[in-house]
């Protein structure tokens, strides 16, 4: 069982980094770590992650690579220098291109290197489309050790697939889980396998990450003060 609080990423998934500097200003000074993605990166580069930065808030980059290990090598050697606290890799990438990744980072601690297991957004019939013939419970398990063996910081995956991955074998991994909908906000977009605040929190999750249920309410201070009150009490 995990023994420490739940804590709270943002994915700031808006349109530009004007827009998202205003939103952090006006309503995140309760959060710590805020999840750029990879078109808020392209448009706004360096100088976006550095404003950030120097606002107070940890960012989480989540460009999810995946390519030959030599690539990768690069690309994480690039990101190791612009402070950020955490970046992510595509498990599916294979355990040579995420160790590439983690030597890349050298003895450095940051950025914490998050390996991305199977998108929260991918239900078993997407699933078999694209990987006929193979269990995606199987798959997150080999994957989830690849990334272990590897010397990832951690991996991320729905709530669901938690369940899976049992303490002995995969406790050295920190669990990121995105595919969050708060009990009263029933869209779900584009996720298929989600879980409120509190069942991440009870499946041991070590982070959860919302967007559009914050982004898109009306009243963006309360819906975070609801998940951050939802994590406390669990
Ligand atoms: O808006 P929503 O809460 O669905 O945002 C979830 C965020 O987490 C998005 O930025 C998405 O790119 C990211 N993510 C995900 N599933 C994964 C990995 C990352 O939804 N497996």
């Amino acid at each position: 069982m995990k023994g420490k609080k739940t804590e709270l990423i943002l994915a700031l998934d808006l349109d530009s980094p004007e827009e998202a500097k205003k939103f952090l200003s006006m309503h995140c000074s309760k959060l710590k770590y805020i999840k750029i993605g990879p078109r808020l990166f392209i448009k706004g580069g360096k100088d976006f992650l550095s404003s950030i930065i120097e606002g107070g808030w940890e960012i989480f980059l989540d460009v999810k690579l995946h390519d030959i290990p030599n690539t990768v090598k690069g690309a994480v050697e690039a990101a190791s220098e612009l402070g950020l606290w955490a970046l992510t890799v595509h498990t599916a990438g294979g355990k040579n291109m995420m160790e590439a990744a983690f030597n890349a980072r050298g003895s450095c601690e940051k950025p914490l290197l998050f390996g991305v297991t199977v998108l929260t957004s991918m239900d078993e019939l997407v699933w078999k489309d694209v990987n006929p013939g193979s269990s995606m419970g199987e798959c997150l398990k080999i994957r989830a050790k690849a990334a272990l063996v590897a010397g990832m910081d951690g991996v991320v995956c729905s709530a669901k697939d938690l369940k899976l991955f049992n303490e002995e074998e995969y406790g050295g991994l920190l669990k990121v889980v995105p595919g969050i909908r708060p009990k009263d906000f029933l869209s779900k977009d584009d996720q298929k396998r989600v879980a409120t605040p509190a069942e991440a929190a009870r499946s041991g999750a070590d982070y959860i990450v919302v967007g559009r249920p914050v982004l898109n309410s009306d009243n963006p201070d309360k819906v975070i003060d609801n998940i951050l009150e939802d994590l406390e009490n669990e």
